[in-house]
């Protein structure tokens, strides 16, 4: 459980908010590439940490990531042209560019300065893997980029997609790391659905957690009982500040350049969050197939609509089949990702975790609070986290995989763990 105290600086995301800059400091999934995909497009509205924001690609292909709210009287910018290098107001014609200086001031005198004193807040972006990154720190304070596996590889060999989630964001991430729950929630009958099964997760219900600190974050190792003298480790990367790595389900016995996949959740505001999904295949290109699965709308991740919003929510109880759940699967509902919403959002939107009993079960979760209420602390008191500078960092991957019992997970998983090296290093 968490103080009443301690669980609003774990959830509040907003501007001034010590979670909120924590998050600032490091750059955040804003956008699909998908969503800007022609210069003088029209504009999106996004939200992001609490803050509307507008974003467009101009002229010259750069992408802006703006105040929603004209800087003049407030107009939304979205309704606003987009039109030689710049974004026009439709209220009085002002017109900024990517950086936030207004360029064009039509409706007041020419001889003033005045354009030139007026600024839009505006905030860096940069491409990569298909996602189009904001950083929203203090001016001038951006790191490099995550060099995630998924975001490096070529687009054939990656997928990226999301989902909207009616949750906090912090909620949707104890999902991630809780190993545990996949034996339950995710638990089906033989032959009742489709995808890869694991028949560990099944004959071994209480796995045995052990968590520890990485420099970007937490690995969290579940251990359960295999044949005789193994056990079976299902290792969760947790990744500052709110990534997850999905330990595979059924390629434990493979080779670790099997595709894998991984999570964003980025906070919308403190009641909803764009979940986001990732995946990589190091050793080759998807099929039209696996990439329709992993990154399609109507793939794994989905069902979602036009502007990816989950079709099964509480609006319709995620479609749950009372029947379906007496007879083939724990929920009666269809669809993992699904699954997870309906429990993460059926806490209510920010869940009171001062009312929680928790287990030996939910240990990922007690450290990943502990870590992430320490670094918000020493933001405040002028301690930048290590992993906000360092792209490196997140090389690395999730893994599952069978091992004598007398074999420590952190030595026998260790080469899994790493992802390939950057290309300039290869
Ligand atoms: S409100 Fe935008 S130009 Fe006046
Ligand atoms: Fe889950």
């Amino acid at each position: 459980m968490l103080s009443r105290k301690d669980n609003d600086m774990l959830t509040q995301v907003g501007p001034g908010t010590p979670m909120g800059e924590l998050f600032r400091r490091f750059w955040l999934p804003a956008l699909l590439e998908e969503e800007l995909p022609e210069p003088d497009g029209a504009p999106v509205r996004l939200r992001l940490l609490g803050e509307d924001l507008v974003a467009f690609r101009d002229t010259s292909g750069r992408v802006g990531l703006v105040d929603a709210y004209c800087a003049h009287r407030r107009a939304g910018l979205y309704y606003g042209r987009n039109e030689e290098n710049g974004l026009r107001c439709v209220y009085h014609g002002w017109k900024f560019d990517v950086e936030g200086r207004c360029v064009d001031m039509p409706s007041e005198p020419h001889e003033t300065n005045y354009k030139d004193r007026v600024r839009l807040t505006a905030y860096p972006t940069a491409i990569r893997g298909g996602v189009v990154w904001a950083y929203m720190g203090p001016k001038g304070t951006e790191g490099p980029l995550p060099e995630f596996e998924w975001s490096e590889l070529p687009a054939a060999q990656r997928t990226a997609t999301k989902r909207l989630q009616r949750c906090n964001w912090a909620q949707a991430v104890e999902g991630g790391i809780d190993s545990s729950h996949i034996s339950f929630l995710h638990s089906r009958r033989e032959g009742t659905d489709s995808g890869p099964r694991n028949p560990y997760h099944q004959s071994d219900r209480h796995p045995v957690f052990e968590v520890s600190e990485s420099e970007a974050g937490l690995v969290i190792a579940a251990r359960r009982n295999a044949e005789p003298g193994h056990y079976y480790w299902r290792v969760t990367q947790f990744l500052l500040p709110f990534y997850t790595m999905i330990p595979p389900v059924g390629a434990f016995k493979e080779s670790s350049r099997e595709p894998y996949d991984g999570h964003a959740w980025v906070p919308i505001d403190d009641h909803t969050t764009w979940t986001w999904s990732f995946s990589a295949s190091p050793a080759r290109p998807y099929s039209d197939q696996e990439r329709e699965t992993r990154g399609g709308r109507n793939g794994f991740w989905g069902p979602v609509d036009e502007a990816y919003l989950p079709l099964l929510s509480a609006d319709n109880d995620y479609g749950i089949d009372r029947e379906k759940q007496r007879h083939d699967n724990f929920t009666g509902i269809t669809g993992i990702p699904n699954q997870d919403a309906a429990v993460q959002e059926s806490m209510g939107a920010v869940v009171d975790r001062s009312k929680e009993n928790l287990g030996h079960s939910d240990r990922g979760i007690v450290n990943f609070r502990r870590l992430m209420l320490r670094l918000a602390k020493a933001l405040a008191a002028g301690e930048v986290p290590e992993a906000a500078r360092r792209g490196d960092l997140y090389r690395v991957r999730s893994a599952s995989v069978v091992l004598p019992a007398e074999v420590p997970v952190e030595t026998g998983a260790a080469g899994l763990l790493k992802a390939a090296p950057a290309a300039a290093d290869r």
